[in-house]
């Protein structure tokens, strides 16, 4: 049977780090870090994302600075709005909740932060600087997945990778992270030819599909770690994965639960880079 890998337990772990950081820089006269939070429309699970970062904030001594705007409020006064909070100096992270309503361009609203704000490290520039490997910011969901798996010393060096999903928020950035632990990654989706040929190969299996049940124990090989980035809805309305659990942690040496593995692992690392904006701000000045 396999290791559950704790997303929770360690996001609680890393969370106080960070809240212990907080209170040294507050003793030392240094500014609470503080995150603008922008949330536009009315998206109910957006809403459910904000509100978690919110209080993800609290309990790690970062000041929330919420910005709840109507669908309505528009592209440009948007794109004002993040100047106004790239020239804010108690301002040290800028996140904006995505999706944006339709009429929105996201590429041009992401590019309007300052990419030492860019907690989300969303911006092309943090970008470029995970594909050649330069110090930044670190994107929350593949960085949270490293992050597990040297909780429990799984060390990628030489192993083969798949991960399912080439979005840019999670599938691309995944496979650089686990490029740069000397991986050797494969990248599928949804044009790949025999999915289960490749993820039969895979010692450490990344699924970020978001389609409840699509890993099933025919793709896995016995002692793989599987690591579920999927958060979707069963047919009874309940959290699920991507993968068929109950038929897959069998044959897995680890695997992540859904709800209480890759998630809480997100938000632990977007207060580590709102710490490190902070921080960044201290060397500016
Ligand atoms: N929507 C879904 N995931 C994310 C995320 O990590 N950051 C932002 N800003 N929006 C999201």
């Amino acid at each position: 049977m396999s290791v559950l890998l704790d997303g929770k337990a360690l996001a609680s772990k890393i969370k106080k780090e960070i809240s212990e950081e907080s209170k040294r820089r507050e003793a030392a006269g240094k500014a609470r870090p503080a995150l603008a939070v922008i949330l536009v429309g009315e998206d109910p699970a957006s809403a459910v994302y904000v509100r978690n970062k919110e209080k993800d904030c609290l309990e790690c001594g970062i000041k929330s600075v919420p910005y709840k705007l109507t669908a309505d409020y528009g592209e440009e006064k948007l794109l004002s709005l993040i100047d106004a909070l790239n020239g804010d100096p108690a301002i040290h992270g800028i996140l904006v909740q995505l999706p944006l309503p339709p009429g929105y361009d996201e590429r041009r609203v992401i590019e309007r932060i300052d990419p030492a704000k860019d907690v989300d490290a969303f911006h092309p520039v943090n970008v470029g600087r995970l594909t050649i490997g330069e110090e930044g910011f670190l994107p929350c969901t593949p960085a949270g997945i490293v992050a597990l798996l040297d909780e429990y010393g799984i060390d990628p060096t030489g192993k083969n990778c798949v991960v399912i999903g080439r979005s840019n928020i999670v599938g691309k950035p995944m496979a650089l992270l686990l490029l740069r632990r000397n991986g050797t990654v494969t990248v599928a989706h949804s044009r790949t030819v025999d999915l289960p040929s490749l993820t039969r190969n895979a010692d450490i299996l990344v699924s970020a599909v978001g389609k409840a049940g699509f890993v099933t124990p025919d793709m896995v090989k016995k002692g793989a770690v599987i690591i579920d980035v999927g958060m979707n809805r069963n047919a009874e309305g309940r959290l699920c994965g991507d993968v068929d659990f109950d038929g897959c942690a069998p044959l897995a040496s680890f695997i992540t639960p859904v709800p209480g593995g890759v998630g809480p692992m997100t938000r632990a690392i977007l207060m580590k880079n709102t710490l490190y904006a902070a921080e960044l701000a201290d060397e500016i000045g």
